[in-house]
């Protein structure tokens, strides 16, 4: 059985990637699994300056979901690039890393720190607060998408992905990024969402309200990855409540060429190489010798 795909220019052993933001450096998961069985990993998503986050509780409970708003909290690039970067590039599979900034050129430098690394690619988080634009967050604004990409691009000839919001104009955002450069998008980002504490008789969370990831998105995120794939026909990471290696399939019927697991991580550190065996007995259940052969394969 083949498991191997190529997105973009990256080739990888298998479509599973960890996402950003729910396996840290891996430090503590390294001790779970051995993370080259992975196809890749999405580091956290690191930033020019060191950043604290949001105050606490930073994470809610939903029904089938999590609900988080940590804030981007991390180390900065410059640290990374240092003390992370050597631990990180030993786990013997494609690192990417995650980058943000507030305004383009807080991502330039930030990319800019990254270059010499042999990084398997960037990807841009544009889910983020432009502060040039009174805080509208880029993903809703595609001239602001269209500027980060032609810089970002000048400098940075590598694998390029860009992480998509779930919400704003989200095809015409996926139409500016593909022809501004970049090789392959995430779909998608959390959703905006808001847990009450009933007795306090206020938000649940620390910094009000959150983002929305688990089992409880996976429908939404499938829909938004076949109407971008039956446009554009683009590499997709698809990233949205993964959970089971039917997930991983589903998603590739759709037009996902990879995927990420986040929230799955953190519900059990082992879930990543069982969702991979998962994959596997699938995929042979399904009569199918390639993984490729299902990229896109839904029926109208
Ligand atoms: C605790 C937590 C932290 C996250 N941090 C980041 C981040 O730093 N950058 C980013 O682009 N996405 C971040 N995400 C979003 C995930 O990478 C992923 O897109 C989202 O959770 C949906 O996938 P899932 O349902 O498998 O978790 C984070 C999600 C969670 C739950």
């Amino acid at each position: 059985m083949d498991l191997g795909v190529q997105i973009g220019p990256l080739k990888a052993a298998n479509p599973l990637f960890l996402a950003s933001g729910t396996w840290g450096f891996g430090e503590l998961l390294s001790r779970y699994f051995d993370l080259s069985l992975m196809g890749g990993l999405v580091t956290k998503g690191l930033s020019w300056l060191p950043r604290e986050g949001n105050p606490p509780p930073r994470l809610a409970e939903a029904p089938c979901g999590l609900i988080n708003a940590i804030g981007l909290e991390n180390p900065g690039v410059l640290r990374f690039r240092e003390e992370i970067w050597p631990r990180l590039s030993q786990y013997g599979t494609n690192i990417l890393v995650n980058v943000f900034g507030e305004t383009v050129s807080d991502f330039v430098k930030v990319v800019e720190a990254l270059r010499s690394l042999p990084l398997a690619g960037i990807e841009l988080n544009i889910s983020c607060p432009n502060v040039e634009k009174g805080g509208l967050s880029f993903a809703q604004d595609p001239k602001a998408v269209k500027r980060l990409l032609r810089e970002v691009r000048n400098i940075y000839g590598g694998f390029l992905v860009v992480k998509l919001s779930p919400v704003g104009p989200v095809l015409e955002v996926a139409e500016v990024c593909l022809m501004e450069g970049a090789d392959a998008l995430t779909v998608a980002n959390t959703y905006p969402a808001l847990a009450v504490d009933l007795w306090q008789r206020r938000p649940a969370l620390g910094r009000g309200s959150g983002g929305l990831s688990g089992p409880a998105i996976k429908p939404l995120t499938l829909k938004l990855i076949h109407e971008i794939w039956k446009r554009f026909k683009p590499p997709i990471f698809g990233c949205g409540g993964i959970v089971s290696g039917r997930d991983v399939l589903e998603y590739m019927l759709c037009g996902a060429t990879a995927v990420q697991v986040g929230t799955a991580t953190l519900l059990d550190p082992e879930n990543p190489p069982r969702i991979l065996e998962e994959t596997k007995t699938l995929l042979a259940k399904m009569g199918e010798e390639k993984i490729l052969s299902l990229i896109g394969a839904l029926k109208s």
